[in-house]
């Protein structure tokens, strides 16, 4: 993976300016992995029956392998975005786009997990993971010899037989994580993967999840409301505004991988996290 430029001047950390990125026609010659054009979506209030824009045109790429965070407000539209990229649901205006081809579907190119995504009390972790399989299709031997498989790679393979009511919440998470993994798709879609976790449960899972995605490299957009955890895992950052969402920062973040945990303590990652801070708050401030 190619790393960039610091695009502000290397670390004097000045704030940023936090203009919108240009929409101009993007060049077609060598494709980013994922394309998402000037996307658009509003929509209809239950109660009054009134309009609302929750993304205002939101433009993007992610190359192939990269690992992009993003972080904004609650209720900014960053899982109507994943929804969007997904294929669940289409924009009011502007496409996505994945190695080229205009994506309508999600059709077998992206794993999705979701926000809540939950796990069923009746299966056993070993079943869960197997369960995308089998529904592509694949024979049950298969599909369970490709789940230990993940399940080995995640450190999960004593839990195969387990039921999820005797998991802890970082183990049900990261079953689900495998589950979306298993998909073996090159582009990996995670909404606040670790949203429900106490801080330390969190820093031990961010850097098993760094570990994984170095040994099994995907195209990964996660979203997190956590600053530190975007910093942590992020080859980029990109920051939502409030609503109507657009991205008001895309910030590359130069740390050498694998990431020891104390990173977090040095000067730069602070003052990358001040950035961060400042181009929410800035956000805020013009509302
Ligand atoms: N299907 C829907 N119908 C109507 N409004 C919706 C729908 N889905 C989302 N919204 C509204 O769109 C806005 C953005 O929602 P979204 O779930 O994308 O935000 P978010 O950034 O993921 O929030 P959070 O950080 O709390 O998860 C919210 O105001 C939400 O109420
Ligand atoms: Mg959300």
């Amino acid at each position: 993976m190619t790393s960039k430029a610091y695009p502000f001047g290397t670390p004097s950390f000045k704030a940023p300016s936090f203009e919108a990125p240009s929409f101009e026609a993007p060049s077609f010659e060598a494709h980013p992995f994922l394309e998402v054009r000037a996307v658009k979506k509003s929509f209809r209030d239950a109660k009054d029956g009134d309009i609302h824009l929750v993304l205002s045109s939101i433009h993007f790429t992610v190359n192939e392998g990269e690992f992009v965070t993003v972080i904004g407000p609650s209720g900014s539209g960053k899982s109507t975005l994943l929804n969007i990229i997904a294929g669940l649901l289409p924009p009011d205006e502007g496409s996505v786009w994945m190695q080229g081809e205009r994506q309508t579907a999600r059709a077998g190119k992206v794993a999705y997990m979701m926000q809540d995504d939950l796990l069923f009390p009746w299966q056993s972790v070993k079943r869960h993971v197997a369960m995308p399989l089998r529904i592509q299709g694949v024979g049950k031997r298969a599909a369970e010899e490709q789940a230990e498989r993940i399940l080995k790679t995640f450190d999960l393979i004593h839990l195969g037989d387990r039921y999820p009511k005797t998991l802890s919440g970082g183990q049900k998470q990261r079953v689900a994580l495998a589950r979306a993994y298993i998909q073996g798709t090159a582009l990996l879609l995670l909404d606040e993967p670790f949203g429900r976790l106490d801080a330390l449960t969190r820093e031990d899972l961010q850097a098993w999840l760094e570990t994984i995605w170095l040994k099994e490299k995907r195209t990964v957009l996660m979203v997190t409301h956590d600053i530190e955890e975007a910093l942590f895992l992020g080859d980029r950052v990109l920051v939502l505004s409030a609503r109507p969402a657009r991205i008001v920062l895309d910030l590359p973040v130069p740390f050498a991988r694998p990431r020891k945990k104390d990173v977090r303590l040095t000067e730069a990652f602070v003052a990358f996290r001040k950035t961060l801070m400042q181009a929410l708050a800035e956000d805020t401030q013009r509302l």
